[in-house]
């Protein structure tokens, strides 16, 4: 990782206070961890529990001392104009967003794509070490950032494969912007990689 960097890493109550202690035990400062709170979440079939209904997501930065980039101004007007809460009520995948094969842990591309609208800014590398079906890389491409992608099962490097050939079609990529969710209107998401400066070469971000 670049020296101002980020990373962000998803987890559920199982694994994500591990994660925290390792990240602090690293010397990477916490900056946030990001609720989603899924707006349909499947139900619990043993009725013994509360439904799982969100997931959490550590974003942290490697240098206590170079700063982070944090587009604040989008964030607020994504919410309405207040600032962005830490608190993301996005739906669980669609399917539209499967239209490649079936990833078992697939995130939505609205999830990722404000992670990334947040956190870098364009051509931005951004590095997906767990990739799955390269969600992140999709986001990424269609917000007009690089993208490096690892997994270690061919099954899910060829969805990704297909997901990355399907976007290179411009009317299907518009198409997919458009139905992103998490903006305040279809048009926004386009408008708003429009007005971005085209050759910013911004910070890395690692997922
Ligand atoms: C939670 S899934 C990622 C899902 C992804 N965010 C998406 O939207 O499709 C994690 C992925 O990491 C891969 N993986 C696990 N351990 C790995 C390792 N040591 N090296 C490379 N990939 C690994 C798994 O094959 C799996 O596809």
């Amino acid at each position: 990782m670049k020296e101002n960097a980020t990373i962000w890493i998803s987890g559920t109550m199982h694994n994500i206070f591990s994660i925290g202690q390792i990240l602090t035990e690293l010397n990477f400062r916490i900056l946030n961890v990001v609720t989603w709170e899924k707006s349909n979440p499947p139900p619990n079939f043993s009725c013994r529990f509360f439904t799982h209904s969100t997931e959490q997501i550590i974003w942290a930065r490697k240098s206590d001392k170079v700063p982070h980039y944090y587009n604040y101004e989008l964030m607020k007007q994504l919410n309405g104009g207040k600032q962005m809460k830490d608190v993301w009520k996005l739906p669980a995948i669609a399917p539209w967003e499967k239209s490649c094969g079936k990833h078992p842990t697939q995130k939505p591309l609205s999830v990722l794509t404000r992670i990334i609208l947040a956190s870098t800014k364009p051509n931005a590398w951004i590095l997906d070490p767990f990739a799955g079906s390269s969600t992140t890389g999709i986001a990424a491409n269609l917000a007009n950032r690089r993208y490096l992608g690892i997994d270690m099962e061919k099954e899910f490097l060829n969805i990704s494969k297909n997901r990355k050939l399907e976007i290179e079609n411009k009317i299907t990529a518009a198409k997919y912007k458009e139905k992103i969710n998490g903006f305040n209107n279809k048009k926004e998401l386009e408008l708003f990689l429009l007005d971005e400066p085209k050759e910013e070469y911004g910070n890395e971000l690692i997922l």
